[in-house]
């Protein structure tokens, strides 16, 4: 019987969290469950969802958390997240970390993907992605096959409304004062209790070797 993954990525935007999180869904065969992702489809469809949170977004801060847990709750009863999930960008409030702790909603590993604000700022002014499918490239670090368009459909690649300098600086103030104490909270937890467990990895280094220590440290 396959063992069953059920991972938190945490890390400040520009971290790798989507690259990584694409590569271990199919390696685990977990579906990726990105809050980021999410809305964006609700804005590009126009949803009242969408229109709510567009500005929010645009400015770099984040979703009001009832929104957000109701998105999530929702997508976890989905039956493909029987057999585990990735979590991409949730949570990253400490109410968020509370709510689905006080859930029952079961995780296993939180992996922090640990990276400075300079090189984020060079990550994310360089990425382009493929807004059907989420699928994330870097202009230079990470290109497509062919110059602007999405390796699996040729279709366009965009630059993300929020990667603009000035919202990626806002989305870092953001992610230290909302996000970055859930590394203390989640290492607590993984001293208190046999699960999750805390693993802290650092985002320097190619996509792949990054991966393949987040795999050893999940599957050791
Ligand atoms: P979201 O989409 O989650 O954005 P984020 O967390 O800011 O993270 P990013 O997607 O920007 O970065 P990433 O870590 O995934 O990096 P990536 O792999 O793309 O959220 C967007 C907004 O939605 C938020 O600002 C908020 O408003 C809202 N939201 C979402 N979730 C929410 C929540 N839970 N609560 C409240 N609001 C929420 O990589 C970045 C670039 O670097 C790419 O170009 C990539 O190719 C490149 N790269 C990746 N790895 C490497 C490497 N090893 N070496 C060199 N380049 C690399």
């Amino acid at each position: 019987m396959h063992r069953i993954y059920r991972i938190i990525l945490l890390g400040a935007p520009g971290a790798g969290k989507g690259t990584q999180a694409e590569k271990l869904s199919k390696k685990f065969n977990i579906p990726k469950i990105s809050t980021g992702d999410s809305l964006r489809a609700e804005v590009a469809a126009g949803s009242d969802l969408g229109k709510e949170v567009k500005e929010i977004m645009n400015r770099g801060q984040l979703v009001p958390d009832d929104i957000i847990l109701k998105l999530i709750r929702n997508r976890l009863k989905k039956p493909d997240c029987q057999r585990g999930y990735l979590l991409d960008g949730f949570p990253r409030t400490l109410q968020q970390a509370e709510a689905i702790e006080e859930e029952g909603i079961g995780i296993d590993f939180v992996i922090e993907i640990n990276i400075s604000d300079a090189e984020i700022i060079k990550r994310l002014s360089g990425r382009r992605v493929h807004p059907a499918s989420g699928r994330i490239y870097h202009a230079i670090f990470n290109p497509p096959k062919v110059n602007n368009q999405d390796d699996e459909t040729g279709e366009p690649l965009i630059q993300r409304e929020d990667d603009k300098e000035e919202t990626v600086r806002k989305r870092l103030e953001v992610y230290h004062q909302e996000t970055e104490p859930l590394i203390q909270w989640y290492q607590n937890l993984a001293r208190q209790k046999s699960s999750p467990q805390f693993v802290q990895v650092s985002g320097l280094g190619s996509v792949e070797s990054i991966c393949d220590e987040v795999i050893k440290a999940i599957q050791s």
